[in-house]
């Protein structure tokens, strides 16, 4: 991607600009409110029948998250480092550990080298390296680089499953644009419950272009991972997912930032880049800072966005990803500054103890000098339509259930289709359905025919839709293979809201 890279004054004025950009996401709450009133006459009439089974997760019942109390300092994940002298360059280990979440009885829970979640891998731009997976847990599982363009043999899906003792090296080759990706463990129906457990971590695609623009690069100082789950723990402080999932999603009161609980992080730059996952099995999150500032999105999913867009929130659904940077310079040490929930909870405070140095603040502008949809790709016909439908375990796309026999769709390596994504609502209204695809990243075309908002103008693996939406979206394969598509709420996932592309 080619940016025209602004100095100084341009960054300034972005920073600090206090005209709020109204993007679309006012009239999406408005129309969720609206949605949720009809929605709960629906529930008060079915409560008879609901009663006694776990509850369909709409908007009603999801639990608050607890504040963050700020005790502990932010676990930052450790770079993995490279392995000298051996036929591969990378180790990851999938294994079962104990983590203190809190005082007293440890709780069991899954990691990659390591007790909960994983190392940063880090790629260049370009670079090909060799991951030696081992999977040292008692079960099956599998390890999937989510938004990572690979070949369906290396991408690690349902249909990839390395059993207990066992190990495999996959390539992975990064060949496309520096960018904030994930690992995660896919096996079929115990997706959601290796994740719970702990099991993911983060995959970046490393700028190597020196005209790139100079953004904050420091990992772990200027350049933060920002892992977001929601936990639910047993009366034991467990994570005993048998008994604690809900169907349609496993929601938590608990908040967890890289798996710390109660956490906060002490900033030591004016100028600071987030990379969040939202790392959730099903929780939507919208993120906002207590004291009203905005923030500069900068990335999406798949990289760069067209150009830098001032935001005072952000929502992100299941699996998507967004780069954020934020402006202490401006802010007093002593205003209470956190990064909170849409209800105003603390999710993540911050301690501000910023050691000078305002000589960065410079060059963070572009603009994409290309368009970003070209015209003729605007007005490609949909060639593939997807449906999804129902909730808990009726979930479905097209009709259908997930079957590890039955390829759904073909298309054509390197040559683009436009998906129609259909979010069908049902009696109940309907809910969120986080659509993600594999080995690829796609651009968003248009919502309802409306052109995306200037945040969603970036590329993509994972797409937030309302019930009732038709999101479009131009999707491009560059490698051949089988991959997967589905909903993103690991629960709906596991349930069989999946299907399978064949690429050729
Ligand atoms: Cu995050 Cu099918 O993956
Ligand atoms: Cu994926
Ligand atoms: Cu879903």
């Amino acid at each position: 991607m080619k940016k025209s890279i602004l100095t100084g004054a341009g960054l300034l004025l972005i920073l600090t600009g206090c005209t709020n950009i109204t993007t679309e996401q006012q009239s999406v709450e408005q129309t969720m409110e609206s949605g949720e009133m009809q929605h709960e006459e629906n529930m008060d009439m079915n409560h008879g029948d609901m009663e006694g089974m776990e509850e369909h997760m709409d908007h009603d019942n999801i639990p608050p998250l607890q504040a963050s109390k700020g005790t502990q300092e932010l676990v930052i994940p450790p770079l993995l480092e490279k392995q000298k002298e051996s036929d591969f360059d990378y180790e990851v280990v999938a294994q079962e550990g104990t983590t203190q979440f809190f005082d007293g009885s440890p709780t069991n829970t899954y990691g990659y080298n390591g007790n909960l979640l994983g190392p940063t891998l880090q790629l260049k731009e370009g670079e090909t390296v060799k991951v030696k997976v081992r999977n040292e847990l008692n079960e099956p599982t599998t390890f999937h680089w989510h938004g990572l363009e690979v070949p369906g043999t290396e991408d690690g899906g349902p249909n990839d499953v390395i059993q207990p003792g066992e190990s495999k090296i996959v390539t992975l080759k990064a060949d496309q644009p520096a960018a904030t990706l994930w690992y995660h463990p896919h096996p079929h129906k115990s997706t959601a419950e290796q994740v719970f457990k702990g099991l993911a971590g983060m995959l970046y695609v490393e700028e190597t272009d020196e005209e790139a623009p100079a953004l904050p690069h420091t990992y772990g100082v200027d350049d933060i991972p920002l892992i977001f789950q929601d936990r639910l723990f047993d009366e034991n402080k467990q994570l005993d997912y048998k008994n604690l999932m809900n169907s349609d999603g496993t929601i938590g009161d608990v908040s967890l930032v890289n798996g710390t609980i109660n956490p906060k992080l002490t900033v030591t730059k004016p100028l600071m880049r987030f990379r969040i996952l939202n790392g959730a099995n099903a929780r939507n999150y919208t993120f906002r800072l207590s004291n009203g500032a905005t923030f500069t999105q900068i990335a999406s999913d798949g990289g760069l966005l067209h150009e830098p867009v001032e935001m005072d929130e952000i929502t992100l659904s299941p699996s998507e990803r967004a780069e954020i940077l934020i402006d202490f310079s401006a802010m007093e040490s002593d205003e209470p500054i956190a990064i909170t929930d849409e209800e105003g909870n603390a999710l993540l405070p911050f301690d501000l103890d910023i050691d000078g140095g305002t000589e960065e603040m410079e060059s963070i502008s572009w603009t994409d000098d290309t368009t970003f949809l070209k015209e003729e790709e605007k007005s490609l016909p949909v060639s593939k339509e997807i449906e999804l439908f129902g909730m808990m375990d009726k979930v479905t796309i097209n009709g259908k259930k997930f079957d590890p026999e039955r390829i759904d769709l073909r298309q054509k390596k390197g040559v683009s289709e436009v998906w129609e994504v259909y979010n069908k609502p049902d009696e109940m209204g309907g809910m969120i359905h986080p659509f993600h695809i594999h080995g690829t990243q796609f651009k968003i075309i248009s919502r309802d025919g409306r052109e995306p908002a200037p945040n969603e103008q970036g590329l993509k693996d994972s797409v937030l839709i309302e019930p009732g939406e038709r999101v479009r979206l131009l999707v491009t394969f560059p490698e051949e293979g089988i991959y997967m598509y589905h909903c993103h709420i690991l629960e709906h996932e596991d349930n069989g809201m999946m299907g399978q592309v064949e690429v050729y």
